[in-house]
């Protein structure tokens, strides 16, 4: 039966682990120069509704070096952005593709995409979930810290998508995290419950400064995410405090990463000067996109 990869929590521990050694090996070859073709003559649809960089980039690169074909579509240039429903989408692109990457607004939008498809579908970013991030994250902790568990994780900022996959891979992984978010700009209360219900270590906070303490990943993205572009100014004043800074980063572990998905505003949710400093793992970050996504295509549809 095919899997999709639309949030971490239809996945057990022991198969992300596997895509974390999975992801390890085939970043080892990509920099040898050894051939790593898993997915030759397959190909990915890619689908946006939003905008991107990284994603759109490290998956089509991604699958070029996996010996397949990646191709863009956007929801302006095809019959989707025109009203097609996303079932018929789902079910004629079955028949041309061998899997699907989309980011889009509603994560209903993406099960009900994964229902009527036949192939595996990869969640690229919904309002809801940003899975394929946390995974680059996970990996980028364990590079720098040998492993990802007995570590305490912080997030500082708004309770977005990011922070709702925190959320999720703390129940999953077992490790402890700290959120703190201006009152009224919680995570998702259901993906909240869960976790409680999972027994996750998570404690929430208004205060930056409780989260930070001690902690060894330093955690923030923007204040408003896309779609959310209208409340930017009122956002900027609920926000004011909740920033990675050096008051931030002198508060937690001596030996801390900090971490950001990109695109940041900087000197908003983070400073230019920590984003360049010597905690940074940003840039390391974004990469694995590019190894990790390798790996859930190569486990989904190979
Ligand atoms: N972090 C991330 O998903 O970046 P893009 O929006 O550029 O894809
Ligand atoms: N929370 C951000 C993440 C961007 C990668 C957004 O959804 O816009």
């Amino acid at each position: 039966m095919k899997k999709d990869f639309l949030t971490l929590s239809d996945w057990s521990r022991e198969e992300l682990e596997q895509i974390f050694e999975l992801t390890r090996e085939l970043k080892e070859k990509q920099k040898r120069g050894e051939e790593h073709q898993l997915l030759k003559g397959k190909t990915l649809g890619m689908l946006f509704e939003k905008s991107s960089t990284r994603t759109r980039v490290s998956f089509e690169v991604g699958m070029f070096q996996l010996g397949g074909h990646a191709l863009f579509l956007h929801s302006a240039t095809t019959q989707l952005g025109r009203g097609e429903p996303i079932k018929d989408t789902g079910r004629v692109m079955s028949r041309y593709v061998d899997g699907i990457m989309i980011r889009t607004f509603s994560q209903q939008g993406i099960e009900e995409l994964a229902r009527c498809s036949d192939i595996p579908v990869i969640n690229g970013l919904t309002d809801l979930y940003h899975p394929c991030q946390i995974m680059a994250d996970l990996v980028t902790v364990i590079e720098h810290k040998g492993n990802y568990r007995d570590l305490s994780y912080c997030w500082i900022g708004d309770g977005n998508n990011m922070a709702n996959s925190w959320i999720n891979a703390a129940a999953i992984f077992g490790f402890e995290l700290r959120i703190a978010t201006p009152k009224g700009y919680e995570p998702d209360a259901a993906v909240m419950a869960r976790a409680a219900k999972l027994g996750a270590k998570i404690l929430y906070t208004n205060d930056p400064m409780e989260a930070a303490r001690g902690a060894m990943v330093l955690n923030t993205d923007v204040w408003a995410s896309m779609g959310q572009e209208a409340e930017q100014k009122e956002r900027e004043l609920a926000f004011t405090g909740f920033q990675i800074n050096r008051d931030i980063v002198a508060l937690a572990d001596p030996g801390c990463i900090v971490m950001h998905c990109l695109p940041a505003h900087r000197d908003e949710e983070i400073t230019n000067e920590v984003i360049e400093g010597p905690h940074s793992v940003i840039f390391d970050e974004a990469e694995n996109r590019l190894h990790v996504q390798k790996a859930i295509m190569a486990t989904l549809m190979g």
